[in-house]
């Protein structure tokens, strides 16, 4: 379907549903978020990653998608149109920078859960791998420059492939595809580790909130999570949202996009912690090698686990295209409108520049000495290129979002768009509340928890 000005548009309202819920659910529900609750204490991070998504994620997400469909263009467009003449426009231009920069990284390790998929269905998990053996796979893995740079390159094919058929015949078509896939592996994964002996330990850490664990960490990296989950801070959802039909009530989207983001990441911990417990591992010990180096010795002991874990990779590819096809889709729409260039060239432009920008995270956790160990900074590139803008440009630009829309483009003007065609603003007190105080202070305080600490997520 085309608009007057030849934009895409949604076929559906479950089809706008499941492409944002597609967005959201990534790497950062079912890679992160299970090392996240880990690290941070278990059940009490989880509780305060839930009141995140209902107090800041959700009315950012509404604020975004109410931008996107009021002016129906991407980023830069969209606030140069509702703040003419104004620094605003700024903000758009983070947003589609950051959402290129995002995606060479993401693109990285969506590589990796490719390269796993193809390992596993080799056969090369098929028996038993004690921890170290899988660790050192795993490093040669990342460390050889052909696969890490090959792999980004095969992602970004993938991603470009959904990305040039457009809105609906493209990403619509794809997510409608790919969703119900994930969801089928994951609820059969989940039922497999759920019914693993020892499963219940890992049940009780997951379940049982100890509240002593909470510290300023742990509550900046929830509010961070929930951020980076739901794909707010940089424009995705004012994009989508300016594909979304004038008569859909925006308030029922945006709260089954994130019920599905978080429903997701909930069962991601159901599949993982049991699995945990299962080998004997303390979910404190896991971080960001969890499911490369862990799960690959778990899948090798379990019954049925080659099955399992080649499922388990596609399931996290899947994932994680239905991530890259947003970010790369922000820019591609910036291009399109802005620039009026034709949607092939501006993906194939899209495509060239991420790949390129991809390359020195691909090369920094070992090919190369130097993006691996940065001077002076001491971080790997791919590190320093998430603290920069999975974490400091997201938490900006929501900041910046919410309040733009509380005070410069009105609440007023939210609530008109929002109830076109006689839609209802659901909760639109508690809305208002959240986006004029919470949100911005919420925001901002974890931004200085970050910048002063040097924390990131
Ligand atoms: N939300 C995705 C995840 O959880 C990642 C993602 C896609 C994203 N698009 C985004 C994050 C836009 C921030 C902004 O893996």
């Amino acid at each position: 379907m085309q608009t007057s000005q030849g934009r895409g548009v949604w076929g559906s309202r479950m089809g706008f549903v499941l492409a944002a819920a597609g967005s959201a659910i990534g790497l950062g529900n079912i890679w992160r978020f299970p090392y996240a609750t880990g690290q941070n204490g278990g059940a009490a991070f989880v509780l305060l990653y839930i009141l995140f998504v209902i107090l800041i994620g959700a009315p950012v997400m509404i604020a975004e998608l109410a931008i996107g469909r009021n002016t129906q263009l991407n980023p830069v467009g969209a606030f140069r149109k509702l703040a003419p003449g104004s620094l605003w426009t700024v903000v758009g231009m983070l947003g589609v920078a950051t959402g290129v920069g995002i995606l060479s990284y993401y693109s990285v390790i969506a590589g990796w859960t490719v390269g796993y998929f193809v390992k596993t269905i080799s056969g090369e998990f098929s028996t038993i791998i004690a921890k170290d053996i899988s660790q050192q796979i795993f490093e040669n893995f990342v460390g050889n420059p052909y696969s890490a740079v090959g792999y980004l390159f095969v992602f970004i094919i993938f991603t470009a492939y959904v990305v040039v058929g457009g809105v609906s015949r493209g990403i619509e078509r794809w997510t409608k595809i790919l969703m119900p896939i994930l969801f089928i592996l994951l609820i059969l994964l989940t039922i497999r580790s759920v019914t693993l002996n020892n499963a219940a330990e890992g049940l009780v850490f997951y379940l049982k909130p100890d509240f002593t664990k909470i510290t300023a960490g742990t509550v900046g990296n929830a509010l961070g999570q929930a951020l980076f989950s739901l794909s707010l801070g940089m424009g995705a959802m004012i994009t989508y949202g300016s594909y979304i039909s004038k008569r859909d009530n925006l308030t029922i989207s945006a709260g089954y996009v994130c019920l599905f983001d978080t429903l997701i990441a909930i069962i991601a911990g159901l599949m993982i912690f049991p699995a945990l417990s299962f080998v004997g591992l303390k979910p404190e010990e896991s971080g960001p090698g969890l499911v490369f180096v862990l799960l690959p010795s778990i899948f090798a002991e379990m019954p049925g686990g080659f099955i399992f874990g080649a499922g388990f990779f596609l399931l996290l590819s899947v994932a994680a295209l239905t991530s890259t096809i947003s970010l790369m889709e922000v820019t591609v729409s910036y291009m399109v409108d802005e620039w009026k260039w034709k949607r092939v060239n501006a993906v194939i432009v899209m495509s060239i520049l991420a790949f390129l920008l991809g390359i020195p995270s691909a090369l920094s956790t070992g090919a190369s000495g130097w993006f691996t160990d940065l001077p002076l900074l001491h971080m790997g590139f791919l590190d320093l290129a998430n603290a920069l803008l999975g974490n400091y440009s997201l938490t900006i630009g929501a900041f910046l979002i919410s309040i733009f829309v509380a005070y410069k483009w009105g609440l007023k003007s939210v609530f008109k768009e929002i109830e076109l065609n006689q839609n209802i603003f659901y909760f639109n007190k508690f809305w208002a509340f959240m986006v004029r105080f919470i949100c911005p202070v919420a925001i901002f305080i974890i931004f200085v928890y970050i910048v002063i600490t040097g924390e990131y997520f």
